[in-house]
């Protein structure tokens, strides 16, 4: 019997379901291919992939001990690979950095700062909340990192839009009732007049406005379906017991003010899917996750203060120079390499990988980004003004203002009183580091009063532009072709790992399926011989 090829996906797609069809669409070059339309899963190297090949693990050198750079030697060493990972700085993580009591922050013009943070005040200064669906979370699991809710996002924090006129923050559940108010008064009226009859049948049109009345909580057709402010919008004075129901926050602002005060372009932050709540973080600091990496791989495996100098491919495997803690050159050789460093870093070490390779490490922009932590000496947002977690987001150069997701209730707390990038990071980059905590304070005072500067105990501020060896907060890809498709392949016998070669750039969960990734190609080309 012979099938034309419509016939053919016509068959296949009645007996086997969509999922047949989109296969043998994939097969016949008519669709995604099956890679693109499920994601590989990751299978472990493991020692018995060995047996009976005549093959063995080989060595690895891996540059870099940030996220990717563990997280490769950890599942090669499953197999058995012999891996060794160069560090430059003196500690595991890369940006992964968990900044307390004690430590020092010195930037690349040798200025340093020493966090003064009382004990148990951590501020995470690179990564700082995980999406439940990102592999993060399932190397907490086998790693044995202990996780608790990050507030993402909170009802009770607030918007400040200075630029619009606004002279006091507005709670994001105020901001809500009074745009979704609004929006619900206006859409009920427009379906009601039959504005929206050639888009709406009748049922629907009485289905959205049921919608819209209990979305918006506005008022029955009698009143026009008039939003007029209602609990969603909180209260002035809360609720209390006997005679005391409670005062609802007013005076509700006209429609056009609600506009004009662009608050609503604030709430599609939690809709993003890297984004939404819930999210969470290791309980005590994000680096607990560096450290059960290192822990795992063996910490004899991994050099710190090693700063590597040159990448050379050999014939039969590569050769890495690097100057050691005592600042000696030496040399490490090794069947194989897996560059995990940023790319703009790669691109000023010297290599003989070629231009192609040059050229495409240099591609991306590097984006600047870093915080402060403001420790203070008294928990204010959850004393007077029922704060408990969550973010603040403004148009202020500050950006946001992040209240601590640990240790409610406890005495002291740790605020990020700027987590900006771009122009913004870049002005605050440009300051000492009293200088920034004086500008940050002077912004955070406008939506938290004089207590924000009165109360403050400590600070220190990160800018991973200026921090040696790391030089960027993330970086951005002009597309995924060209450059991007070429790193991440083998030059000769150097891999690549990192974020920058993910589509979930600035993620660890970016780091982590990359790693993965290296990981599968390096365990398939020594099977293969
Ligand atoms: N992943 C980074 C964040 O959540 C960019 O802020």
């Amino acid at each position: 019997m012979s099938y034309s090829r419509r016939g053919f996906l016509t068959a296949v797609g009645a007996t086997g379901g969509a999922g047949a069809l989109l296969a043998t669409m994939g097969a016949l070059g008519l669709a995604p291919t099956a890679e693109a339309a499920t994601r590989t899963p990751f299978v472990p190297p493991q020692p018995s992939d060995f047996s009976l090949t005549g093959r063995a693990a080989k060595k690895v050198v891996i540059l870099g001990a940030g996220v990717a750079g563990l997280a490769t030697a950890y599942e090669l060493g499953k197999a058995g690979y012999d891996c060794t990972i160069l560090e430059a700085l003196d500690r595991v993580g890369g940006r992964n950095w968990t900044i307390r009591g004690g430590d020092r922050i010195t930037e690349l013009d040798g200025s340093t700062q020493i966090a003064r943070f009382s004990d148990g005040i951590y501020m995470n200064a690179g990564p700082a909340r995980l999406a439940q669906w990102m592999v993060t979370m399932d190397y907490c699991r086998e790693l044995g990192v202990p996780l608790e809710v990050f507030t993402n996002s909170n009802a009770q924090a607030y918007i400040f839009n200075a630029s619009a006129g606004m002279t006091a923050p507005v709670r994001w559940r105020t901001a809500k009732a009074d745009v979704y108010g609004y929006i619900s008064e206006l859409l009920s009226t427009a379906t009601d007049s039959g504005a929206l009859d050639a888009k709406l049948t009748a049922q629907d049109k009485e289905r959205l406005i049921t919608f819209l009345r209990n979305f918006g909580s506005i008022g029955t057709k009698a009143s026009g379906y008039a939003y007029t402010g209602n609990e969603h919008r909180g209260y002035s004075v809360d609720p209390g017991a006997g005679e005391q129901p409670g005062t609802i926050l007013g005076p509700v602002p006209s429609l056009s003010e609600v506009l004009a005060s662009g608050v609503g372009q604030r709430f599609s932050f939690e809709f993003g899917y890297d984004q939404a709540m819930l999210m969470f973080q290791p309980v005590g600091g994000m680096d607990s996750i560096p450290k059960a990496f290192a822990e795992a791989v063996g910490k004899h495996k991994i050099q710190l203060r090693s700063k590597v100098t040159k990448i050379t491919d050999l014939a039969n495997g590569v050769e890495v120079e690097y100057l050691d803690k005592h600042g000696k050159t030496r040399t490490i050789k090794a069947d194989l390499c897996v560059a995990a460093m940023p790319p703009h870093i790669l691109a000023k070490t010297p290599h003989n990988l070629g231009p192609d390779v040059q050229a495409a490490l240099s591609t991306p922009t590097v984006t600047s980004s870093g915080k402060i932590g403001l420790e203070y000496r008294r928990r204010w947002w959850e004393t007077d003004e029922n704060i408990y977690g969550g973010i603040t987001n403004t148009d202020l150069d500050l950006s946001v203002v992040w209240y601590p997701s640990y240790g409610y209730g406890t005495r002291r707390g740790l605020v990020i009183g700027y987590y900006n990038n771009g122009a913004s990071q870049d002005s605050y980059a440009a300051l000492s580091h009293p200088e920034r905590e004086k500008r940050a304070v002077e912004q955070g005072m406008k939506i938290h009063g004089a207590k924000y500067r009165d109360e403050l105990a400590a600070s220190a501020s990160v800018s991973w532009k200026l921090q040696p060896h790391i030089e960027g907060a993330w970086v951005s890809w002009p597309s995924r072709t060209g450059g991007y498709q070429l790193l991440n392949k083998p030059a000769g016998h150097v891999h690549f790992a990192g974020d920058w070669l993910s589509y979930m750039i600035a993620w660890q969960a970016g780091a982590l399926e990359s790693a993965r990734k290296t990981v599968s190609d390096i365990h398939q080309r020594v099977l293969a011989g």
